[in-house]
């Protein structure tokens, strides 16, 4: 039976997103079926009339697939249930899109987005909304029941491309470089460049610290005979007293970041080391996406929609033990995936003598 479906991307971008949509497209054509692109996530269902572009593999030139960003555009601002207005107040405008998604005759959506969009997007479908399935994408890689998620193995590319750039320099001017990774609370990007990138230290929300430890590694390395050393922050990282360091975007939400450069300056008051922070930001989301993360983007759009044909609904595409599967949003969202201390990767980085600051 042939069916009208959206594609919508939720919450920050990440490389990879337009993989993932010409997956949906190519997938969704094959079986006769109608694609659009709803534009700027939920805002673009917020306007009186949705707004919206129809997707046929044609639209996908060859270029699209290896871009950054999404074509579609998304919000990481505006949950519906509790929606900013201009005079300051809150109001609940999820009908609007459930009565626009039923307006464009929608018979379901594909959501692509991290645990926030899943969760706004699952509430939606379940008041009323239409039927969906989700693909997880995130730089952070925290969402729960999925292996990976879209967009994670480039920002660890690009993490892991910056410490390669940052070591000569820090050799040459026998520096202490503090690279500062975004993630949110966990320390996946940090923990995977980080080991990937040759760092001395890693320092992960995850993980306790001390400013003592982190000078005694950096004083271990010079007494080894080495002139610099590179450490990776993830910007969650709270100082050791426990407060968040933490900026501003324009609207005055606050957000992650100025850590490094905080552990710069209480590094030198306790050695003479000279020490350089670089704050790698959005860089880590608009690169090309990896190899990688294009094959699990396909493979994530040729399932989601093999899910829809199969009536299969509130689910999220999976990836675990080399393949593709679907979980339940629902426990997706619940099991937030925070960098497990035990981990085989905390375990590698220590054997190869990498300090996460808590032992001396
Ligand atoms: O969740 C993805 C992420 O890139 C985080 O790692 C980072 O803290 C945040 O988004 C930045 O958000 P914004 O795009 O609003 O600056």
């Amino acid at each position: 039976m042939s069916k009208k479906i959206g594609i919508l991307t939720s919450g920050g971008d990440c490389a990879g997103l337009n993989a993932v949509i010409r997956a949906v497209v190519h997938a969704a054509h094959q079986k006769g079926w109608e694609t659009l692109g709803i534009l700027d996530g939920t805002a673009g269902l917020l306007k009186e009339e949705p707004e919206y572009r129809i997707l046929t593999p044609d639209a996908f030139d060859g270029t699209i697939l290896r871009m950054g960003g999404t074509i579609l555009g998304t919000t990481n601002k505006g949950d519906p249930f509790h929606f900013p207005m201009k005079d300051g107040t809150f109001k609940d405008r999820s009908a609007e899109i459930i009565e626009n998604c039923h307006k464009l005759g929608l018979d379901a959506i594909v959501a692509i987005g991290g645990d926030g969009s899943h969760a706004i997007l699952r509430k939606l479908a379940q008041q009323g909304g239409v039927p969906m399935v989700g693909i997880p994408k995130t730089i952070d890689n925290d969402i729960g029941e999925t292996e990976a998620s879209v967009g994670f193995d480039t920002a660890v590319m690009v993490a892991t491309e910056a410490l390669d750039r940052l070591q000569p320099t820090a050799a040459s001017h026998d520096r202490v470089m503090i690279l500062e990774v975004m993630g949110r609370d966990a320390g996946h990007i940090a923990l995977a460049a980080g080991i990937a990138g040759g760092a001395d230290i890693i320092l992960i929300p995850e993980i306790d610290y001390s400013i003592g430890n982190v000078v005694k590694k950096i004083e271990a390395v010079k007494q080894e005979g080495r002139n610099f050393a590179l450490m990776v922050v993830s910007e969650a990282v709270k100082t050791p007293e426990g407060e968040q360091v933490h900026t501003t975007d324009s609207d005055g939400k606050k957000l992650y970041g100025g850590i490094g450069h905080y552990l710069s300056k209480e590094i030198s008051k306790r050695n003479k080391v000279d020490t350089r922070v670089t704050v790698l930001g959005h860089v880590q989301r608009g690169s090309p996406p990896t190899y990688n993360d294009r094959l699990i983007a396909s493979a994530f759009g040729v399932y989601a929609v093999d899910l829809i044909a199969a009536g299969k609904f509130d689910r999220m595409v999976a990836w675990k033990n080399r393949k593709v599967v679907d979980v339940a949003i629902e426990q997706a969202i619940a099991a937030y995936q925070a960098v497990d201390p035990s981990d085989t990767m905390v375990h590698t980085a220590r054997g190869i003598g990498i300090s996460f600051g808590d032992q001396g």
